[in-house]
């Protein structure tokens, strides 16, 4: 099956820094791909590449085939964002954003109030709909992200920490929903600093360490050989001196 998604050779250097490296991996329809890394590993930097709001300095990102920035308006169309920070116009509603997002992207306006009033209710949203963003707590936030990702039924997702600020019963139903599309013939491509995170929702994994792909493989491999999920992800949390680092902040903290 020909992937949904494929990034080839992806670089992007920032001031000459690389951020990103060489970066290879395709998802195809059906799979969810988690992206684990440490802070700093490259992870939203590939996310705003793969989103089309940032250029590669080298490299290509292929969406059925062609590359994205031949046709960077018909692949937006295509795809869901959630971005790791929301900026959101706060002084909308929840339901004028959605209303705002639907409009853009050509949605009927009776169907965009019938799919937004479901998963409203079904995000326990709906109460709060005439509320202004400004006003919603984190989660809220990260909810109706998620619901203005999801109004146009992408083909692609791409999720930037989607679950960090959710509830248990929040992430629960969104896991389930990754599932569900995931199941549907989406393609899904989910970051995260966590591995028990993206264990839970990714059929794949790519793990990356300083912008470069250090493991990658199904889940169920890359978790059978623990060993390389040690060497590429764990190696660098087990040399850190936690207590030895606390210690000094705190010795920072009280310094006169
Ligand atoms: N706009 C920028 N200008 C310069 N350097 C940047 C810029 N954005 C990111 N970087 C650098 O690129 C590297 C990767 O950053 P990135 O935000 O992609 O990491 P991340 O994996 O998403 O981290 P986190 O888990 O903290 O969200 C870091 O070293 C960061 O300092
Ligand atoms: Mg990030």
């Amino acid at each position: 099956m020909a992937p949904i998604i494929e990034v080839k050779s992806l670089t992007k250097n920032y001031a000459g820094l690389p951020a990103v490296s060489g970066m290879n991996f395709a998802i195809r329809a059906g799979e969810v791909l988690g992206y684990l890394g440490h802070n700093g590993a490259g992870k939203s930097t590939t996310v705003k590449m793969l989103a089309g709001l940032l250029e590669p300095t080298s490299g290509e990102i292929l969406f059925r085939g062609r590359n994205i920035h031949e046709d960077l308006a018909g692949f937006k169309r295509r795809v869901g964002y959630v971005p790791e920070e929301s900026h959101l116009y706060s002084f909308l509603t929840g339901w004028e954003y959605l209303d705002l997002v639907g409009t853009l992207r050509g949605i009927p306006a009776a169907v965009r109030d019938a799919k937004s009033a479901l998963m409203l209710e079904e995000l326990s949203l709906f109460r709060h709909r005439h509320t202004a963003i400004a006003a919603y707590s984190k989660g809220m936030r990260q909810r109706i992200m998620l619901i203005a990702a999801l109004l146009d039924d992408p083909d692609l997702l791409i999720l930037d920490e989607p679950f960090s600020g959710l509830d248990v019963v929040s992430a629960l139903v969104m896991r389930r929903v990754l599932n569900l599309l995931a199941e549907n013939g989406k393609a899904i491509f989910f970051c995260s600093p966590v591995l028990e995170t993206v264990e839970k929702v990714c059929t794949h994994l790519v793990v990356l360490r300083q912008g470069q792909l250090v493991a990658s493989g199904s889940m169920t491999e890359i978790l059978a050989s623990k060993l390389a999920l040690e060497e590429s992800f764990f190696q660098l949390t087990e040399q850190v001196d936690a207590d030895g680092m606390a210690s000094r902040i705190l010795g920072a903290i009280q310094s006169k």
